[in-house]
């Protein structure tokens, strides 16, 4: 029998939405269909020594597996994540812990759930309310009640986990885990998204329809790259009555299109984005080398204040979007995020051996470069097809 049990996740090393990120990523694989995850909350340390501010979000998981198995699971991805239990309540990798496992209470040798401290911990129960979807607990706390007499816990709410889907789990789009050259990259497999690529893969696909279809896919990996942009409350009127309402918080955002090919990505992020503000960088491929080499650098003031998202259809060898990296990371944005249509593998580890901070989304991965550093089985040459220029 299927059912949903909740899990608390919480981080406080080193990249610690990452942490999070991979932790769902590896509930989905090896406890079930991750079916809701909560937005992310900063919550200060409980007890223990010295050490840093936590990130806790809690996961429903739809589990055929016994509570036994599903603590086991937990423990494991722990281990396999690489928490050394050194101390009681010491720093961690990350901390799983099964929360709710259905309508059921359970007391058995080393597990108790509902979790015996959840109901004094702002932390678990912030996010929890947000997925759970019954308002009592199987052990009759009334989860309104649990989260009102720990009001006083600080929590601070970020957002969503970038990559992983707040609801809807992160099946749709994910933060492959697959290997080392994968790690830090969405895939963005949304049903649309996967449809339109392979329209524009085809040969035969005009150089209009495929403009078309690049400039509509883009506009949804604007969405999911932004997905997890802070927001915070701001008070307005409706026509019927005050209210705070969420709105995007900072100041605007950067597109950086690396030309050409980048060009037909920005127009399709600034439909989704339509106040960013943009920066281009001229770069060309040696044919022979297949070096990047610039001619052209233009950004807009305040970088440093600002996210910078940065486009091009393909990463190929990775050269072009190294060295349009170093020059934006040059203006030190306060973050850089790298987004395109396809991949190579080849292209992704050259691109994270020189830039493992930046993370990128993609449409998708293929199999490889030909000699040519062109991907396959690719699309072609996507400026080719953007301009018409073959
Ligand atoms: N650039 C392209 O346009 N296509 C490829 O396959 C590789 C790099």
């Amino acid at each position: 029998m299927t059912v949903t049990a909740a899990v608390g996740l919480g981080s406080n090393l080193s990249d610690r939405r990452h942490h999070l990120a991979a932790a769902i990523a590896a509930l989905a694989e090896n406890v079930g269909r991750v079916a809701a995850v909560s937005s992310v909350y900063e919550t200060a340390p409980v007890g223990g020594p010295e050490q840093g501010d936590y990130l806790n979000a809690v996961a429903l998981v739809e589990t055929d597996l016994d509570p036994e198995l599903v603590l086991e699971a937990l423990l494991g991805i722990e281990r396999l994540m690489g928490r050394e239990r050194r101390e009681r309540w010491g720093p961690r990798i990350i901390d799983l812990d099964l929360l709710l496992y259905g309508d059921r209470a359970v007391d058995r040798s080393g597990l108790t759930v509902p979790h015996p401290r959840m109901a004094q911990r702002h932390f678990v129960l912030a996010p929890l309310a947000e997925v759970w979807p019954h308002p009592v607990l199987p052990d009759g706390t009334v989860l309104d009640d649990a989260l009102a007499a720990t009001a006083d816990q600080e929590v601070r709410r970020l957002g969503t986990l970038g990559g992983a889907a707040p609801y809807g789990g992160p099946q749709r789009t994910r933060r492959v885990m697959a290997g080392e050259v994968l790690d830090n990259v969405v895939v963005v497999d949304h049903p649309l998204v996967q449809h339109k690529l392979s329209l524009m893969r085809r040969k035969d696909t005009p150089t209009a329809e495929f403009r078309r279809l690049l400039r509509e896919i883009s506009a949804l990996l604007g969405y999911e790259v932004t997905r997890d942009l802070p927001l915070s409350l701001v008070p307005i009127e409706t026509p019927l009555a005050a209210m705070d309402a969420p709105m995007i918080e900072g100041i605007k955002p950067v597109i950086v299109s690396i030309l050409r090919a980048g060009g037909g990505i920005l127009e399709g992020m600034l439909d989704v984005l339509p106040a960013a503000r943009v920066g281009h960088i001229g770069l060309y491929r040696d044919h022979e080398t297949l070096e990047a080499i610039e001619y052209y650098f233009k950004m807009p003031d305040r970088v440093e204040d600002r996210m910078v998202i940065a486009v091009d259809p393909m990463l190929a060898t990775g050269h072009s979007a190294v060295a349009a990296v170093n020059r934006i990371k040059a203006r030190q944005p306060k973050e850089i995020r790298f987004v395109c249509l396809l991949a190579a593998p080849e292209g992704i580890a050259e691109f994270h051996r020189h830039h493992p901070d930046v993370a990128i989304w993609t449409a998708a991965i293929d199999s490889h470069l030909n000699d040519k550093g062109y991907i396959v089985p690719g699309l072609g040459d996507a400026g080719d097809r953007i301009f018409g220029t073959k």
